[in-house]
Parts: C-alpha cells; structure tokens; sequence
C-alpha cells in the first residue's frame, strides 16, 4: 500500500491538527510566503490544508466534501511561487514536524510527500 495513505493511521488527526495549527503560525510572520495567505481568513485556510493533509493521509475524506477534487496546482495558479517560496514552505512545514514531535517512522514519507508537492507548485522563475 501507499505509504502516503497510512500516514494518518501512524501520526492521528489531532496531531495532523497540531502539525498545521505550528506551520501557520510560522506563516503568518513569514516575510517571503506570509504576505501571500489571507490576513482575514488564516483560519479557514488552517483548516482547509489541515483536511487535505488528512484526507490524503488517509483519514476523512472531509476535505472532498467541502472543497472538491483537490486540483491543487490551479488552485495554486493564483500565487506567484518561484524557488524561494518553495523551499520556504518546505522549510516552514519541516519546522513545524520538529516543534509537534512527528515520529521518526512517519517523517521520511511526509517529507517526501511535502517536497515533491511543494516542487509541483512552483510555478514561477527558475528551477521549474
Ligand atoms: C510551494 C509553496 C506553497 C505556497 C507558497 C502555497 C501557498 C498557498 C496559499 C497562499 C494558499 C491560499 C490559502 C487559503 O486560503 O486556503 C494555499 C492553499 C492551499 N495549499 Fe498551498 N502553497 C504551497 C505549497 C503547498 C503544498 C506543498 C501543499 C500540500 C502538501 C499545499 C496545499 C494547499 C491546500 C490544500 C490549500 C487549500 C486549497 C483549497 O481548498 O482552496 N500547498 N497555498
């Protein structure tokens, strides 16, 4: 089976929770990829990524519901994100996995999944 599929029965949705709550509060201060989140909305799109890592972790299909199929690199379109915006998400999030205690059996897997998806984002300037 995918890895990527199991991860929330290893890790859990409190802690995926957790996990998102730790990223945004980085983002919200961050100078490169902070300006480009909704001030007024950080909550909603806590929660919008929180169940899209679960449900492709996995667990609830909640974000289906809510949001549609995932089609994540249009809904990504709207934002310039080159190389720097990139590997600061990566970095961001890696930080986060650190501050919740994600366990050394999940990390690599979520990892892996986090730079690959970050890479397929960037649409902009070099290093496509
Ligand atoms: C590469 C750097 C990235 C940047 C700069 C970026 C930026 C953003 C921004 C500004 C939003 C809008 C926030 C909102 O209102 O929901 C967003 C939404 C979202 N991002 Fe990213 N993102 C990046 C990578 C990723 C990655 C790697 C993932 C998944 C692992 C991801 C998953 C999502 C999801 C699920 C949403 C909400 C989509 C929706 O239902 O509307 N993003 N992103």
């Amino acid at each position: 089976m995918d890895p990527i599929s199991q991860i929330h029965d290893q890790v859990g949705e409190p802690l995926l929770q957790s996990l998102v709550a730790a990223f945004y509060r980085r983002v919200k201060t961050d100078d490169v990829i902070g300006p480009m989140y909704p001030a007024e909305d950080l909550e909603g799109a806590e929660r919008r990524l929180a169940d899209f890592l679960i449900y492709r972790f996995g667990g609830s299909p909640r974000y289906l519901a809510e949001r549609g199929h995932p089609r994540l690199r249009m809904r990504h379109f709207g934002f310039v994100i080159d190389a720097r915006a990139r590997d600061r998400w990566v970095e961001l999030m890696g930080a986060a996995m650190e501050e919740v205690g994600i366990s050394d059996a999940a990390v690599p897997a979520m990892r892996e999944f986090f730079v690959t998806t970050a890479a397929a984002m960037q649409n902009h300037g070099a290093g496509l």
